[in-house]
C-alpha cells in the first residue's frame, strides 16, 4: 500500500474486494504476455501498466514475450506494427483499423493454430494505451467473459483535456483539495512523482490533453514561456508524454510588457508579433509537441486586445499565427463579460455577453483557433440553461469547459456528482441545424465541420491524500474522463464502473455508494438555489449561503426578489431579451411563462412566489418544500453510510461519514437561511407549518 497518495480507481485491490469473481474468466491468459519490442514511450508505458496492473491484480508476475509459447496468452500491439504478431494481425480486417483512428484500440478473443489469445491492438501505441487501461478495467469490475470479448473503441472527441487552475505559489484557485502537485514556492516541483501519478489516473480514462497552470496568470507564472522556466516546463511535459498527454500553457496577454519587451501589446503591432513568434520559437525547442495556449483575455480584469481598440479575432489570430507553424493551438476563452456593472441597470445580462461578444466575429478566426465556451452563459452554477454559443458559429472551431472542481456544488465538503449535469448538457438539441444539433455532436465537430473541437474542464485536484478532498469526488474526475470518451455511456454507468474499481465488488457497497451518487446533484440542487436562479452564495468564497451576497454587487448577479416576487426576466417582450440568443423552438420554450421547464424558471422569468409551476405548487412552497426534502435526503445518505461500516476499511469510511456530517450541518444551515430569507419577504407561511425562523 502506498502511503503518500491514495491510488483511486487504479489501486487494483484484489482479495480485500472481491475480485476474484471478474478476473476468474481470464485467469488462463494472464500469466504471458506476447508483445514486440515497445517502439515508442506510450508503447512502453502500456505493457508496463498491463504487466504491473495484473501482478497486483493476480498477485502473481506475468512474464513478457516475444513470441506465444503458451497456449493462451494476451497479444499486445499497435496495428500495423504486429509484424510478428500474426495472431493481432490476423484478426483484425481493414475496415476495422480504418475505425481505430490514432487512439482507438480493438479487444477480442482470437484462436490460432490452437492458441487462443486475447489482443488488444491499438491504432497507435496510444490505443494499445487506452486499450490496455479499458483491459484492466474489465478485470476489476465483472460481468464480462473472454469467448464474448469483441470490444472495438474509438473516442468520440478529438481534445480531450484538462485545465488546471495551480498558481506557482502552490495556491490552486478554486482549489478544494490541498495545494498544487505541480508547483511549490513559486517554483515547479523537481520531485514528479505525483504528477505522474497523476498522468496515468488521467491517461487510465482517456485524458489525451492539460494546460498546467491558472488561466489568471499572475508575475512568475508569465515567464513558463520563457527559456527561465521552459526546461522544467519540458520535465512535466515528459512526463505527460510517457501517457499520451500533451501539454498546454496559459499565456498573459500582456506578456510582452510584463516581461519588459515591449511597450504595448496591440496584436496589430508587428514588434509584438515577432515577439510572440519567438517565444512559440522557443517553447517547441524544448518541447517539440508542445500542445498550444490556453488564453483569458478581456475577461475578469485580465489584459487583452480591447485595450488597444482589438477585438478577440485580432487577439487570437496574432498567437494562432506565432504557434501555426509549429501545429499548436489557441484555446481562447469565451468567458468574457462586463464585471463592473451596475445593479440599478436592468438591461445589461451578464448571461448575454459570451454570445453578443463572439457571434460577430464568426468567420474571422484562423483554423488552429478554438473557442473555449464554458457549458452555461454565467459560470458553473448548480443549474443554468446551456450556452446558446454552442453552434451558434458555424465557421469557428469550438470546445466545451466543464468544472469538475466544486466551486458551487459545495467545494468538495458536499457530495455532488456531476456526470448527469454534464450529459444535460451535452445532450441540449441547439437545433442550429435543424432538429439533432446537440452539443454532444457541435463539440465534436459533428454539426459543423470544425477543424479542432473538444472538451475541456477545471481540474478537481490537489496534493491531499485522496486527491480531491472528498473521497467520493474522485468519481467526478473519472466520469468526465469517461463521458469524453463516449458520452453514449449513462451516468449511472461510469459510477457503477468507479465505484467497483474504487470499492470492489461487494453488492451492499457498490449499491449504496451508486444510490448516494446518483442522488447528490437533485439534492445539492434542492437546498441551494431554487430554480435556476443561481448565485445564493457567499460572495469570493462561493461556499454556503448569501442570498444578497450578489445582489447589489457589480458582477450581474441577481436574483431580483422583493415582497412580491423573485426571477431574472430575460424575455424579448419585457426583460433582457436573452431568449432570442437560442435557436427558434428553444427561444420559444424559454421565452414563454407556460413552456418555460420549472428548473429554469427563475432563470428566465420574474414571477410572483404564489406563481403555480408545473409541478402544480406555487413558486414559494417549492423553496420551503425543496429546502426540507434536501436535508431529509442528507440525513438518510448518513444511516446507509452507517450501514457499510464493517464492510469498508476505516480511513475511507470515518472520511466520507465526516464529510456527510458536515454536509448536512451545512445543507441545514441553506435550509434555514434560505426558507427565513423567502418567509420574512414574502410573508407567506408554509403549507405544512414546518419550522422556519
Ligand atoms: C469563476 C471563478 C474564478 C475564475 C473564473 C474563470 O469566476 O470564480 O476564480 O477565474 O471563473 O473561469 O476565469
Amino acid at each position: 500500500m502506498n502511503s503518500k497518495y491514495d491510488l483511486a480507481w487504479l489501486r487494483y485491490d484484489e482479495a480485500s474486494a472481491g475480485r476474484s469473481a471478474a478476473i476468474k474468466p481470464f485467469e488462463g491468459y494472464l500469466s504471458s504476455i506476447v508483445a514486440e519490442e515497445a517502439a515508442s514511450p506510450v508503447s512502453r508505458t502500456a505493457i508496463q501498466e498491463l504487466t504491473e496492473g495484473i501482478a497486483k491484480l493476480t498477485g502473481k508476475q506475468p512474464s513478457v514475450l516475444r513470441d506465444a509459447a503458451a497456449d493462451r496468452f494476451l497479444a499486445v500491439g499497435t496495428i500495423g506494427s504486429g509484424g510478428n504478431l500474426p495472431l493481432l494481425k490476423d484478426s483484425i480486417e481493414t475496415a476495422e483499423t480504418a475505425r481505430l483512428g490514432e487512439e482507438g484500440y480493438i479487444i477480442r478473443k482470437a484462436v490460432r493454430e490452437g492458441k487462443e489469445g486475447i489482443i488488444i491492438a491499438g491504432g497507435t501505441d496510444k490505443g494499445l494505451l487506452y486499450g490496455v487501461f479499458h483491459f484492466l478495467r474489465l478485470l476489476q469490475t465483472a460481468g464480462q467473459s473472454p469467448d464474448e470479448l469483441n470490444l472495438i473503441e474509438a473516442p468520440k472527441y478529438q481534445l480531450r483535456m484538462v485545465n488546471q487552475w495551480d498558481n506557482m505559489d502552490g495556491s490552486i484557485e478554486r482549489g478544494y483539495a490541498g495545494q498544487s502537485i505541480f508547483y511549490q514556492d513559486s517554483i515547479i516541483v523537481s520531485d514528479l512523482t505525483r504528477v505522474r501519478e497523476y498522468a496515468r489516473m488521467l491517461a487510465s480514462v482517456g485524458i489525451n490533453g492539460i494546460a498546467i497552470n491558472n488561466v489568471n496568470v499572475h508575475e512568475v507564472e508569465t515567464k513558463l514561456i520563457t527559456p527561465e522556466l521552459l526546461p522544467d516546463v519540458a520535465r512535466v511535459a515528459d512526463v505527460f508524454r510517457e501517457y499520451g498527454i500533451r501539454l498546454y500553457l496559459s499565456v498573459n496577454f500582456a506578456a510582452p510588457i510584463e516581461l519588459g519587451a515591449t511597450s504595448t501589446a496591440d496584436p496589430l503591432e508587428p514588434a509584438v508579433q515577432e515577439w510572440w513568434k519567438q517565444r512559440a520559437a522557443d517553447i517547441y525547442r524544448y518541447i517539440a509537441d508542445f500542445g498550444g495556449f490556453l488564453v483569458k483575455a478581456d475577461s475578469e480584469n485580465r489584459p487583452g486586445p480591447f485595450t488597444y481598440g482589438r477585438d478577440h479575432a485580432d487577439g487570437a489570430n496574432m498567437l494562432a499565427e506565432a504557434l501555426e507553424p509549429f501545429g499548436g493551438l489557441v484555446l481562447w476563452r469565451c468567458f468574457v463579460y462586463d464585471c463592473h456593472q451596475d445593479w440599478r441597470d436592468r438591461k445589461t445580462d451578464r448571461a448575454r455577453a459570451a454570445y453578443d461578444h463572439f457571434k460577430p466575429l464568426d468567420g474571422r478566426f484562423k483554423d488552429n483557433v478554438i473557442l473555449q465556451i464554458k457549458n452555461g452563459p454565467m459560470d458553473f452554477q448548480v443549474r443554468e440553461p446551456v450556452s446558446p454559443l454552442f453552434g451558434a458559429m458555424k465557421q469557428t472551431n469550438q470546445m466545451l469547459e466543464f468544472q469538475i472542481t466544486q466551486e458551487y456544488t459545495g467545494q468538495q465538503r458536499h457530495v455532488c456528482y456531476l456526470i448527469p449535469q454534464w450529459k444535460e448538457v451535452l445532450e441540449f438539441d441547439t437545433l442550429c441545424q435543424g432538429e439533432g444539433s446537440k452539443v454532444k455532436d457541435i463539440v465534436a465537430g459533428q454539426v459543423h465541420p470544425y477543424k479542432y473541437s473538444g472538451i475541456t474542464a477545471v481540474s478537481s485536484i490537489g496534493n491531499d491524500y485522496n486527491w480531491t478532498g472528498h473521497y467520493l469526488a474522485q468519481s467526478n474526475l473519472y466520469g468526465y474522463g469517461r463521458l469524453l470518451w463516449n458520452p453514449e455511456l449513462s451516468a449511472e454507468e461510469i459510477a457503477k464502473e468507479w465505484t467497483s474499481m474504487t470499492f470492489g465488488l461487494d453488492p451492499d457497497v457498490t449499491d449504496t455508494i451508486l444510490g448516494i451518487l446518483m442522488e447528490s446533484w437533485p439534492t445539492y440542487e434542492s437546498y441551494t438555489s431554487p430554480l435556476g436562479v443561481g448565485w445564493m452564495v457567499v460572495p469570493h468564497y462561493h461556499y454556503g449561503p448569501d442570498v444578497d451576497g450578489y445582489e447589489y454587487s457589480k458582477w450581474g448577479t441577481y436574483h431580483f426578489a422583493d415582497r412580491d416576487g423573485i426571477g431574472v426576466d430575460r424575455t424579448q417582450a419585457t426583460g433582457t431579451g436573452y431568449t432570442a440568443q437560442y435557436v427558434g423552438a428553444n427561444a420559444a420554450l424559454y421565452d414563454s411563462l407556460e413552456s418555460c421547464p420549472d428548473e429554469l424558471l427563475l432563470f428566465f422569468h420574474h414571477v410572483p412566489y404564489m406563481h403555480v409551476l408545473k409541478s402544480g405548487k406555487t413558486v414559494i412552497q417549492h423553496i420551503y418544500d425543496t429546502h426540507f426534502a434536501g436535508v431529509e435526503q442528507v440525513e438518510q445518505w448518513l444511516v446507509r453510510w452507517a450501514a457499510l461500516e464493517s464492510k469498508l476499511d476505516r480511513q475511507r469510511y470515518e472520511h466520507v461519514k465526516e464529510r456527510l456530517l458536515e454536509q448536512l450541518e451545512s445543507a441545514k444551515h441553506w435550509r434555514d437561511v434560505i426558507n427565513t430569507y423567502f418567509y420574512r419577504k414574502s410573508g407567506i407561511k408554509d403549507q405544512h407549518n414546518r419550522v422556519i425562523y
